[in-house]
């Protein structure tokens, strides 16, 4: 994209051979990338975030550089070798949030930003790590995912995709501060023309979270689904989500001891486009399991048996929420915000208890 780009391939050129960047035509040209994906509809959310953001951001086309905010200057950079020290720091602020024992080690997050599984197979989807560093070089905050294609029935790629958030911290000292938004812009920038160079649209962002963080996932557009009850138009219920285990014995290709399924809220943004159906809903939840639950085949070693039984046990729990969403009326897409107003027009809400493990309010119906 820099003039050395333009220097080599001009001496060789012939009519038509190079893009308006001077990149050879079939080469990644990143500058094409970006010129394709504004056409998008992801775009107008990016550009939306950046109109409404806090911070003046120095490249506003590419999704690292700087920021700044009344003179402080912010650093967002995506890590993007499993080598880097910022991982370290990324570790920390995952473990001070959410407990050692509730994330993976550092070993699998390096791993896995190397586009490895843990059991050191390829996984397809590289893990993308986007950090927002304080003058100092501090890792301040983080936003983490994956871009994960969507597949339709016969289990081809449909050509869209979809980023998965799998965590969003901001250090406790820095919270509330626009940084978190700040990092989660830069991540759809990034798998938006990410998508692009794949000849992909990027159609929707979405992510598996308790109900702590429904206020943050709302102010950058997502929401909740729910379901019109087909006995009662006055009705919704929340769709009841539920990820699968993440430890599987690899003699039966069962939920090891002590793991298990989890209720939680899901989350999506379709970018300002038509709400998603219940078949993207289903392809979103889908690509959830296929990245973050299923296991390689290698994981089972010599065992066939094991990883059928591993593929059924994760198909039935996505069978099950598909035969939930197909009993039900059509979806709709709420803010708690909008739920409130709904409410006032006479609408009833029955929010998906179960994913707030005994802290919910109380319900509706
Ligand atoms: C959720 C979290 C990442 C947000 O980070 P943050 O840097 O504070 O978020 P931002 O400052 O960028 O927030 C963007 C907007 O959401 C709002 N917001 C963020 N957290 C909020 C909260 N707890 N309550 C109400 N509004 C909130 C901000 O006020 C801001 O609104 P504005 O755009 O109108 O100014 C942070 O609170 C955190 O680390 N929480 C613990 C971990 C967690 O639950 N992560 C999410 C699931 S993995
Ligand atoms: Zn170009």
């Amino acid at each position: 994209m820099g003039f050395e780009h333009i220097g080599i391939n001009l001496g060789k050129s012939s009519e038509g051979a190079l893009c308006p960047h001077g990149v050879a035509r079939g080469d990644k040209c990143e500058e094409c990338m970006v010129e394709a994906a504004k056409s998008r509809p992801v775009w107008r959310t990016v550009k939306k975030l950046q109109r409404e953001s806090k911070f003046s951001r120095q490249s506003p086309d590419s999704p690292s550089g700087e920021i700044e905010i009344n003179g402080d200057k912010f650093k967002i950079e995506a890590i993007e070798r499993s080598d880097s020290p910022e991982l370290t720091e990324v570790q920390g602020l995952f473990e001070r949030t959410f407990g050692k024992e509730e994330v993976d080690s550092e070993e699998i997050l390096r791993a896995a930003v190397e586009g490895k599984t843990p059991f050191g197979t390829k996984d397809g989807v590289v893990y993308k790590v986007f950090v927002v560093k304080n003058a100092e070089g501090k890792v301040v905050s983080t936003v983490t995912g994956g871009s994960l294609d969507l597949y339709d029935e016969q289990n081809k790629p449909t050509g869209k995709k979809m980023f998965m958030v799998a965590y969003a911290v901001t250090d406790k000292e820095c919270r509330q501060g626009g940084l978190a938004r700040e990092a989660y812009t830069s991540a759809i920038m990034d798998s938006a023309i990410d998508a692009e160079s794949d000849g992909k649209e990027l159609a929707f962002a979405a992510g598996e979270f308790t109900y702590t963080s429904e206020n943050f996932w709302n102010k950058v557009g997502w929401s909740r689904s729910y379901m019109e009850n087909p006995e009662d138009p006055k009705k919704y219920e929340e769709v009841k989500y539920v990820q699968p285990a993440l430890d599987f014995d690899e003699d039966t290709g069962l939920p090891a001891e002590g793991s298990g399924e989890a209720p939680e809220h899901l989350m999506i943004d379709s970018f300002g486009q038509q709400p998603p159906s219940k078949i993207d809903v289903m392809q979103t939840v889908r690509a959830f399991y296929r990245w973050n639950n299923i296991w390689p085949q290698e994981a089972f070693k010599d065992n066939p048996a094991a990883y059928q039984a591993h593929l059924d046990y994760n198909n039935k729990i996505a069978d099950e929420f598909e035969g939930d969403l197909n009993n039900n009326g059509q979806l709709i897409f709420l803010t708690k915000e909008a739920r409130e107003r709904a409410r006032g027009k006479g609408l009833l809400f029955r929010e998906y208890a179960a994913a707030d493990h005994g802290q919910a309010g109380k319900e509706d119906f």
